[in-house]
């Protein structure tokens, strides 16, 4: 297998090791975590788990929780989540994080956020010392606030751009029917009060900043043909 697919399945099984049975768990978003719903399925259907549900992120996380055979439930149903596992595209000294990169942020930082347990899984390219310095902040906005909401990024010193589909034909739309800016910073120096400041635009749902969130997290690194978490 492909060493950074072999590494991304590693590193999404340990972390579906560490859900025990009875758990609500938070089904995040991305290559690494859909890993990571594939052995929670695998672990219910071989009875080494039980009595699991899952809330997921995304429609996305909701069609792959389908297809292994994890039962749903949702945040009017539960008053608590005692495990999350999600991926993300930067990780600072900090463990603050840029999330976003699937669109999916706005629910992801929900369900993260109220996770006993958050469980980040990366591979070893997405640690960096500052935040801002590889992946453009994905920013979600009504789409008929986009162009104030650019004026306002630009203001803040950022470069704003509008996210485009695959085919480039059209923007991508978020699960909730909104747009993503993806705002280049180069830097950020103080994730808590960006991620405040962006949040305060009118027009703006959710920034992907997540600041003092995340509780562990699992990096693979590939080496040579095999991976090591
Ligand atoms: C989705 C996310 C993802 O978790 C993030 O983009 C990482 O994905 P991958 O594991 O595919 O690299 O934040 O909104």
């Amino acid at each position: 297998m492909d060493p950074v697919k072999l590494m991304k399945q590693e590193v999404g099984q340990a972390a579906a090791a560490k859900v025990t049975s009875g758990s609500i768990v938070g089904l995040g978003t991305g290559s690494t975590t859909a890993f990571a719903i594939q052995f929670i399925g695998e672990r219910l259907a071989s009875g080494q788990l039980t009595d699991i549900k899952g809330i997921p992120t995304s429609f996305q996380a909701s069609v792959l929780a389908k297809q292994h055979g994890i039962p749903l439930t949702t945040l009017d149903e539960v008053d608590r989540i005692d495990i999350a596992i999600d991926g993300a595209d930067e990780v600072d000294p900090q463990h603050n994080l840029i999330k976003g990169g699937g669109a999916a942020h706005t629910r992801e930082k929900v369900v993260d956020s109220l996770a006993d347990q958050f469980i980040v899984v990366v591979d070893n390219s997405k640690l960096v010392d500052v935040l801002g310095s590889t992946f453009p902040l994905p920013v979600e906005v009504l789409p008929m606030a986009v162009a104030p909401v650019t004026r306002a990024l630009q203001a803040l010193g950022g470069q704003p751009e509008l996210r485009l589909g695959v085919r480039k034909d059209g923007p991508v739309i978020t699960d909730q029917g909104n747009m993503i800016l993806d705002v280049k910073f180069n830097a950020i120096s103080d994730p808590a009060a960006l991620e405040k400041t962006l949040n305060n635009i009118p027009g703006v749902l959710e920034n992907g900043l997540f600041v003092g969130v995340a509780d562990v997290v699992l990096v693979g690194e590939v080496q040579g043909d095999s991976a090591t978490v």
